[in-house]
């Protein structure tokens, strides 16, 4: 009994919930681990019409959302038993813009989802007449030989739009984001089971928003105009315009955010609970894993604790793994060319 469980040590870890939790303490990326307990689980495993999987996303959006108050929530789906029976969302997150290609070669919305829109109009998906930056993708939902393609009701997608406390005409570049960041295609693993549909949440640091979504520039790429309006010096690398701007914009994300009564921590803020979670842990007798490059803020990195330390990167189960894009899948590739000859 003994060597069973040392060979087998990650047997027996418990709940649904507690295994989730664990994941979640587990990934080596998360800045926002201190909250690791406060993950509710929404077991839906029995679940198997792609009609119903999405009527449980929908409802994780709600209940994850609560009114802006966001609660760290995860659904699972049905755990791996087969490529036939296999459970799949085809999208990076729930909630995610469009990319449109536009006649000169620029695209209108979040480049990042270009390949996925690309699936989505393959499957049947319309755009809006006047294709928008901001526009929701539907929801690709794969789940034994069928993939279903729904678009999220308007009132399970909460969104901020973006102003500033000192710069009137910031509300006028039309910028907006979603609340709540919900991983949608990553694989949740305990070690006795694979769920390749587990989507979770939790809430936004602001400079994933701030500093990454809507700056890069493959990206939103909004510095440029932020820097225009501010009439700063753009061309002169060494006025610092880019990070000027990038000041403003991630001042607007959170001054909106918290007007708004939505949830979003600051990258102090979290630098400071991460700080927490590795002293909580160490005092466990646990070590911490993480990865430096993702851990310390896209922003401002060395005005922060999390900056002047090292971690160990030896990542353990439970976890959340990445998997091949799933039209890229065989399986995946079947079922789209099924779903164009019918
Ligand atoms: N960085 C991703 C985004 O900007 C979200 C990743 C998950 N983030 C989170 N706070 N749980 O959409």
């Amino acid at each position: 009994m003994q060597a069973d469980l040392l060979r087998c040590p990650l047997a027996n870890l418990g709940s649904l919930q507690d295994q989730a939790r664990l994941a979640w303490k587990n990934s080596v990326r998360c800045i926002g681990r201190l909250h690791w307990k406060s993950l509710q689980v929404r077991d839906e495993r029995s679940l198997e019409d792609t009609g119903q999987i999405f009527d449980a996303l929908v409802k994780h959006l709600e209940t994850a959302t609560n009114g802006g108050r966001i609660i760290p929530t995860m659904t699972v789906f049905s755990a791996w038993k087969s490529p036939e029976s296999e459970i799949r969302i085809w999208n990076h997150q729930l909630i995610r813009y469009a990319a449109h290609e536009r006649g000169d070669g620029k695209i209108l919305g979040d480049p990042m989802n270009l390949a996925l829109t690309k699936v989505a109009l393959a499957l049947g998906w319309k755009a809006p007449s006047t294709p928008g930056r901001f526009d929701l993708l539907p929801l690709i939902i794969q789940s034994g030989d069928k993939i279903g393609i729904y678009k999220l009701p308007k009132g399970a997608v909460l969104e901020v739009k973006l102003r500033h406390p000192a710069y009137p005409w910031f509300e006028a570049l039309g910028l907006r984001w979603y609340a709540v960041p919900a991983l949608s295609d990553q694989i949740f693993a305990t070690g006795n089971e694979v769920y390749p549909c587990a989507p979770f949440n939790g809430w936004y640091m602001g400079t994933e928003i701030g500093a990454r979504d809507l700056a890069d520039t493959n990206r939103y790429n909004q510095l440029p105009v932020i820097a225009e309006k501010l009439g700063l010096e753009t061309q002169r690398r060494g006025s610092l315009w880019r990070d000027h701007a990038l000041l403003v914009l991630n001042e607007a994300v959170i001054h909106s955010f918290m007007s708004d009564g939505v949830q979003l921590v600051d990258h102090h803020q979290a630098s400071n609970e991460f700080i927490r979670f590795c002293k909580n842990e160490e005092t466990a007798g646990r070590q911490v894993n993480a990865d430096w490059s993702w851990i310390v803020p896209p922003m401002s990195g060395s005005t922060t604790r999390v900056f002047h330390r090292n971690y160990v990167l030896n990542p353990e189960l439970p976890n959340f793994l990445t998997q091949v894009p799933a039209w890229k899948t065989e399986r995946g590739k079947m079922l789209l060319q099924r779903h164009h000859i019918l």
